[in-house]
């Protein structure tokens, strides 16, 4: 039997980033841009390019870097949005225009406002705008599952010879469960034949917990292209998880006789560095890419996983890019040998970035005895996506105790100047977040605060997470890195401080669909 493609359209940059504390700056959607180059993903869809100036730069910045996928920017049906994306992604190797319009009955009255006929009008209208502009077209009908099939197949007849080369029925509430939707991709296929000439993609939200199935009942029902987010990301509940979907077409080609082009073992890596910029850990028994996915503790299994792996183990670690715990260099290596194993991690730094990661590595490979792939991998995400120091940390110095009140004296560099505050607090970090924001001078709430460590041991480094939260209620979140605690969280703080500012000069801040 014929082992059929299926092209990976990935939106984490959209719909993923769309979701409440997900948001990129430009530095971070390129450096998960160019992660997703390097695992093959087909459709990168960067963002939506009229929502914000930020999301405008940040789609044709992807689309001229990155050189070995298509890129798409999402529209609706409109000629202002198509303009706009059309803008953003033309110097694409090969750009897409991903233009959507609802087309159920709840939808088109309540929230367009618009008769079934006025919607088809439009819908065809507007593809075949976008469609003088160039030949990858993508036609989404928003809320597909739940549209009438007549009128649905209707449009997609319509859309189709007005020019759309794909077309997507997405499950935009996660309503549907996958017996129904293997069935209504079946029947899709006969009341629309066009279906036949072009890709038929599916894209499904996870509300009930059935994105992931419900996008391989679609691949048996026929669709060439399945829409998802790295770890499911995405609004509400997410989008169907990438990782999932691709290691069950690999690990059951067997029953799907589908395959994708994903470099299964990049998987690991790309959810790591999606949680790095997010600040969004993902479950520890999340399929695939959890911290325990691959984890056995029960005595019975490790026996059997020691006789035979395949006892317990359906896919192996390294598979999806988990290596575990390998040892790699010492404080004596030098920067040839940092140099490649940064590369082997996936990771491009320029000069400057590497000689900041290399004087890291070395201080860090003083303090611990043993320096392990993860931990380069986090001092190098966090290099490749920082964006410019504004304020810099000088010293700090804290005075705590069980009997006293905490303070904490901070020194920060912005501009060459020297700013020192004084605060005190609730033990010594409230103590010295409390500093900070005297530094910085303007309100800021703690939305999150997290301490991890990259790898176990006595001497692991300390992997601190901040999320603050301006007067305007957008997030930021920070991380920082060191053996001592404090410290990795005052890095954090400032760091997420930066992240404001850069991204307010920058104009990033998105702008959800619903509210443009
Ligand atoms: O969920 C959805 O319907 C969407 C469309 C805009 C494709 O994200
Ligand atoms: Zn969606």
């Amino acid at each position: 039997m014929e082992v059929k493609k299926i092209k990976i359209f990935d939106t984490t940059l959209r719909d993923g980033e769309q979701s409440p504390g997900c948001s990129m700056n430009l530095k971070e959607k390129i450096e998960m841009a160019k992660q997703l180059e390097r695992m093959h993903v087909d459709v990168i869809e960067a963002g939506f390019a009229i929502s914000s100036q930020g999301d405008f730069i940040s789609v044709k910045t992807i689309a001229e870097t990155v050189k070995n996928c298509t890129v798409a920017s999402l529209a609706r049906a409109s000629e202002k949005d198509i303009d706009r994306a059309w803008e953003a992604v033309k110097e694409a190797v090969d750009p897409r225009i991903h233009l959507f319009l609802a087309t159920s009955p709840l939808h088109m009255e309540y929230k367009l406002h618009m008769q079934p006929d006025d919607v088809y009008e439009m819908a065809v209208a507007m593809t075949a705008r976008a469609a003088k502009y160039c030949s990858n077209i993508e036609f989404s009908a928003e809320d597909a599952t739940r549209s009438n099939w007549k009128f649905l197949a209707k449009v997609i007849e319509g859309v189709i010879a007005a020019g759309a080369s794909t077309v997507n029925l997405p499950d935009t509430v996660g309503y549907t469960t996958p017996d129904e939707h293997y069935a209504f991709f079946m029947r899709m296929r006969e009341m629309a034949p066009s279906l036949e000439k072009v890709t038929i993609s599916s894209h499904c939200h996870n509300d009930l917990g059935l994105g992931v199935a419900n996008s391989l009942a679609a691949v048996r029902a026929g669709v060439t292209q399945v829409e998802c987010t790295v770890n499911g990301i995405g609004e509400r509940a997410g989008n169907a998880a990438m990782e999932e979907i691709v290691m069950a077409l690999y690990t059951r080609r067997d029953y799907y006789q589908a395959e994708s082009n994903i470099v299964t073992s990049e998987i690991v890596h790309s959810s790591n560095l999606l949680t790095r910029i997010t600040g969004v850990k993902v479950q520890p028994n999340k399929a695939i890419v959890g911290e325990n996915a691959f984890a056995h503790e029960a005595g019975i299994h490790q026996h059997g996983v020691l006789q035979n792996r395949a006892t317990y183990e359906i896919m192996t670690p390294e598979s999806v890019g988990l290596n575990k715990n390998n040892l790699v260099l010492g404080k004596h290596s030098g920067k040839h040998a940092f140099k490649d194993r940064v590369n082997s991690l996936g990771y491009d730094l320029d000069e400057t970035e590497l000689e900041i990661a290399f004087e890291k590595f070395k201080s860090l490979a003083d303090k611990k005895k043993t320096v392990y792939d993860r931990d380069i991998e986090a001092l190098v995400a966090k290099e490749a996506v920082q964006v410019p120091r504004t304020y810099r940390l000088n010293s700090f110095v804290i005075n705590s105790g069980n009997t006293i009140t905490s303070t904490a004296v901070i020194k920060m560099t912005r501009d060459e100047k020297i700013i020192e505050k004084v605060s005190r607090g609730e033990g010594p970090i409230d103590a010295a977040f409390k500093a900070i924001e005297k530094i910085v001078g303007c309100e800021l709430t703690l939305e999150d605060y997290q301490i991890g460590s990259v790898t176990e041991g006595e001497d692991a480094l300390g992997d601190a997470l901040v999320k603050i939260k301006t007067a305007g209620g957008t997030v930021f979140s920070g991380r920082g890195l060191s053996t001592d605690v404090i410290e990795a969280s005052i890095h954090a703080y400032v760091n997420a401080v930066n992240k404001m500012i850069y991204t307010e000069k920058e104009g990033f801040t998105t702008v959800r669909i619903e509210s443009i």
